[in-house]
Order: C-alpha cells, then structure tokens, then sequence
C-alpha cells in the first residue's frame, strides 16, 4: 500500500513538473492550456476583481467559477481572440480565501493548442482591487439611466419605497451584449439621477434571472415580514418558471425563497407582474404565455401558491411575435369621473416600424379576468404607446403614491440592440414617464404619455425664446445649446394655419439630420433618422416613424428632449410619444423650421441647455 502511494505521489509531482513548464505567469494569474478548448486560470494574487478581457464580437466562452474545488457560478463570455475591446470585472470576493480556478471552455474550432494560446485574452487577465467605470463614450446618454458597464434590456422590480425609486434591470455584467441575465440595481430620490449597487439577484441552481416586478407586501401575506418588498421574476434555464425573493431592507438586498420556483407550466412563460387586489383581498398576477401571445392572470392570498383564473389575448392585437413584459393597471380618464383598466404588452417582433413596441389594450378588469373594448366594428384595436422605434419592455412602478401610473421602457429595440455603435455599456432607458387616458373622437380610449414632472430640474439656461414666428418655405433657423455636448429640451408651440406640413430638421456640421415632419393634412408626426448620422450597424436602423396625434384643430405643443444618442418627442398633453435613437458623429447645432402649402405659425418656441447627471 505504501509503494502504490509513493508511486502515486512522484507521478503527481511529475506531470505538475511538466505543467508548470508550460504554465503563464500574469499579473496574479497563471495560464495553463490544458487542450485546444479548454484552458485554466488560476487566481495567484489576492484582489478584490479579476478582470476579464473581452472582444466584443468575441466568441462566447464557458467560464466556470471553482473556489476551493467546488464550482461556484458559470458565466459566458466573449474572451478577446484578437483584440481586447474593453474588460469587466469579475468579483473575487466571495471567494476570499480559498484558491480560485477558472475552467474556461472556449470554441471548439481550434486545430491545436499552439492555436489556442495565441488567442490576446491569455495575456490580459489581470487581479486588481479597482476597475475603472469612467465613461468615456460619446454616445452615453447624459441625462437618463445607463447601467455603469455590460449591457442592459428590460427594466424590472420597479418600486418607489421610503421615498427612493428602486430601478433594477437585465443586467449582464460580463459583457456589452445579452447574457448571464442578472438584475442590475440602480435607485433614484428625484427620478434623475441614479446611483449604482450592487445586483439586486445573481442566477443560482434555477437559472439566470429574467424579467419580474416587485410589490410591497404591507400586511405580511407572504410571511416575508410587514412591508417586505417582494420580487417576483422569472428563473430561466432549459425552461421557465416563476420564483421569489424578499428584501426586509426596503428593497436594497434581497433574500431567494428556498420554496422556489412557485409556480410552473408546461409551456414558456415569462415576466410575471403581480399586484396586491384590495377589493378581492388577494394577489394577482399576469404572466407573459409568450410563444401562445396571451396572457395568462393568476391569484395567490400568499404569493406562493397561484391559481390560473383566466387568459386574454388570444389572436387578439398585434400578434406577429412573441409577448412579453405585461402590466395592469386602473387609469382615471382625463377631463372625467371614468377609470378605465389597461393592459400593456409588450411584443417582440412585431413592432408597427419593425422589432420590439409597447401595445396596450383598454378595457375592464373584474378581478378575474380582462375584457377589452372594441371599436365600432366590434374589433378589438390595436393601439401602441410610443411609435419610435425604441421604447421597448415598458412596466410601471408600483406604489408610487399621488395616483401616480410612471413608466420607464428600454430605450432600444431587439433589432439592432447589441450592435449599436457603444462599447463599455449598451443601452440606456427612456425618460419616466406619466400615463393617463384619454379618450378620442372616435370613441376610444388611448394612454397618453408625459415626461415625470421631475425632468424639469434638468433645465440650465433657457438658451431661446421666439415669439410669432412666421414659418413657410423659407428656413427660418434656429442654434441649438452647445454645452454638454448640445443636451437640451425643445419645447415648441405651433399653429398650422395655412401649411400642410411643417418640419423641424436638426442638423449638425456634418450635415447630418432628423427631419420630424409634421402632416396637418394627415394628423400625424414623422421622424425621419435615415440620415441621422451613424446608421449602417443594422439595416434595420434607418427609418422613418409615423404617429397619429389624436388631433384635428392644426395645432402642435411639442416638448423634444435631446440627449447624445437619443431623441423623445412628446405631444405637451401626451397625446403623441416617439423615441427614437441617433448616433450623430457631431452634436446637432442647428434647427430649423420650414413649412410648405402656405404660411404657419410658431407661437412659442423655448429651448433649454440641459444638465449631465454625471
Ligand atoms: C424582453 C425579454 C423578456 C425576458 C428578458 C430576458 O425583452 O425577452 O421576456 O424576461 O427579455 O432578458
């Protein structure tokens, strides 16, 4: 027995002789390529994160997380082969004190190991105690939400608790396109500036965590504690299912439910949105049935054991892709007694300029189930709440007090999302948004949707005010704020008068321009980006969208914000919201007016410089 070990032990000394050979020396990390796809690094050096080089159109690698010889967590991400275009840090301390090995796997399409080794990411893996966020991009909005690095897509777990607006989102922190779904955390006392924590849930056994909502629990339904905040969200792997955690802290750390998933189907759903029914004395809850495009409303005294009570949506509104992200919500009508109830549901692709937009459906909610209204013809319409092209995954924050209904959307579209022209980070969310209803001369009702009240601080200096101003064929021309690179808000109020159209076209000193038209004729808005500046990431990006205004009398109160990559057009009453991305290579520095069929008036035209929340 003795000789057998003692044999044992000289052939492990050997091959770790051979290894150590070949073995990399790097900045707190050694190298060892164990075969064409299959390489360890071992942390040598203590550090608060390692960084992990990154090429963006990079390859996608398994790396798996082992301390102390248990595998903790296992991440994707494109490692560079060629170049490193930005890094992101990897968390090393929740392994303090244990010996840490990332088992990476990477493509299968090397020939040999001298092949693999020459990949650039081997020799840019680093341990340090700090990594640098700085922004340095051009195209990072200046006045809303970013996440800090990695990309992001849906807002979620929105609640406003002890007077902070909770903020998470789908967060991958390894990398600048869709992966590893976490929920990033980011909370705001004035809905303007955010600032950055830590997420609010990692994946675990379950899966990764996808889209969900959070609500307060104040009479302790679910045992979580009075007033927990209570998340609900989807646990995705080879399938979906529906999980819980819990914040006794006011929603800034959350706890998982062991008991979870607590709810599953047969088939794909996703993004469950719940609320407390005060009138019933229940929870209920709608869920995305997303590949069926129906939603699917459950009830729960406890929000762990549900009850299918009804479904909506089949064959009905858009239906040309998957749905996805829904909420319900009462609305008071405007200038009226009358509540009405809206569903939003949010459809990939689909969208009524290609990709991903927000429908909704107006009608009654009984507390079991949604019946929506019909026009005329006895057809259930369909009705969009932003006709941009990137407003996308739109849910409201729960127990906002006021009867306040705000909104923040994903402010991109599937399209084209992770090909934009950013690197360090990708995407960023509209401004919040306040809905009300409306309701129309043709009998239906329609959300409107206005800027938060909040947004107001933004503005610096009031840079133009133009009285009477006669616009026709002629450009009248306007400069546009410089500073913070040109960030401001445009606020214009127009009488068609005589003209059949009149448009506003930003420009910039690389001729560059968004033209948004307005038809008087039509009674619609257009906004033109095919030659907005960068458009060629995506054939899918230019465009031109088209939104009815909902208004037959000529005049237009427009409120336009400006930010480095993106441009939200706002009818003052809300009638009308598009947001729409641009990528000029400058600033636009000029608008100008012209209008064609005769002469129309600008009654007011005021633009504000705005302020960077950095
Ligand atoms: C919508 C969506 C959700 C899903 C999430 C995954 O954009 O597809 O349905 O939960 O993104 O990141």
């Amino acid at each position: 027995m003795k000789k057998v070990k003692k044999v044992g032990m000289s052939i492990a000394w050997f091959c770790l002789g051979t290894l150590m050979l070949h073995a990399q020396e790097r900045k707190g990390v050694t190298i060892e390529h164990l075969g064409t796809n299959n390489t360890l690094v071992r942390i040598t050096e203590v550090g608060k994160y390692l960084l992990l080089p990154i090429q963006d159109n990079g390859e996608e690698a398994t790396v798996n997380i082992v301390a102390d010889g248990k595998q903790e967590r296992s991440i994707v991400a494109r490692l560079a082969t060629s170049k490193v275009d930005y890094t992101v840090p990897l968390d090393l301390t929740p392994y303090r004190g244990k010996q840490v090995v990332l088992n990476i796997l990477t493509t299968q399409g090397r020939n040999s190991v001298r092949e693999a080794k020459q990949d650039v990411c081997w020799k840019n893996f680093s341990v340090s105690d700090t990594y640098d966020a700085t922004n340095r991009e051009k195209y990072r909005p200046a006045f809303h939400h970013t996440p800090l690095y990695g990309w992001m897509n849906d807002p979620n777990g929105m609640v406003y608790k002890d007077s902070v607006w909770h903020l998470c989102y789908q967060w991958n922190p390894y990398g600048s396109k869709w992966q590893n779904m976490t929920w990033g955390h980011s909370t705001s006392r004035d809905l303007i500036h955010w600032e950055h924590h830590e997420p609010a849930l990692l994946p675990d056994g379950l899966g990764t965590i996808f889209s969900g909502s959070s609500a307060i629990d104040h009479a302790n339904s679910a045992g979580f504690g009075k007033d927990a905040v209570v998340a609900m969200y989807t646990s995705a792997a080879a399938s979906q299912m529906q999980s819980l955690a819990y914040s006794t802290d006011g929603g800034h750390t959350f706890t998982t439910y062991p008991g979870n998933p607590v709810l599953t189907l047969e088939s794909e759903a996703r993004d469950p949105n719940m609320w407390w029914n005060e009138k019933q004395g229940q929870w209920n809850l709608v869920l995305a049935h997303a590949l069926e495009k129906e939603m699917l409303f459950f009830a729960s005294p406890d929000m762990k054991k549900w009850t299918l009570q009804s479904r909506f949506g089949k064959d009905l509104g858009a239906q040309d892709g998957v749905w996805e992200c829904p909420d319900l919500f009462e609305l008071p009508v405007a200038g009226s007694d009358e509540k009405r109830w809206v569903l939003l549901c949010n459809i990939n692709p689909g969208g009524p300029f290609g990709g991903s937009a927000t429908q909704y459906f107006v009608g009654e909610w009984d507390g079991r189930s949604f019946k929506a209204d019909t026009d005329a013809q006895g057809n259930v319409p369909t009705k969009w709440m932003d006709y941009g092209k990137d407003h996308y995954a739109t849910v409201s924050w729960s127990d906002v007090p006021d009867g306040r209904r705000t909104v923040i959307g994903w402010m991109s579209n599937w399209q084209y999302a992770a090909e934009v022209p950013t690197l360090q980070f990708r995407s960023a969310n509209t401004l919040p948004r306040e809905l009300g209803l409306f309701k129309d001369a043709d009998g239906q009702y329609y959300l409107s949707s206005t800027p938060s009240p909040e947004l107001e601080a933004l503005r610096d200096k009031r840079m133009q005010y133009i009285r009477q101003l006669s616009v026709g064929k002629r450009a009248r021309t306007v400069a546009l704020p410089t500073q913070n690179d040109g960030i401001c808000e445009i606020l214009l109020e127009m009488d068609a008068r005589r003209a059949t159209s009149i448009t506003l076209t930003l420009s910039n000193k690389a001729d560059e321009t968004v033209a948004m038209t307005y038809d008087a004729t039509k009674n619609e808005v257009s906004f033109d980006r095919t030659r907005s500046g960068i458009t060629d990431f995506s054939q899918d990006f230019p465009s031109v969208t088209v939104a009815p205004t909902h208004t037959t009398d000529g005049k237009l109160n427009l409120r336009i914000f400006i930010d480095r990559s993106s441009i939200e057009l706002f009818e003052q009453n809300g009638r009308l919201a598009m947001t729409n991305l641009v990528f000029p290579t400058a600033p636009y520095s000029t608008l100008t007016l012209q209008a064609e069929g005769g002469n129309a008036r600008v009654n007011k035209l005021t633009i504000y410089s705005l302020q960077t929340i950095f």
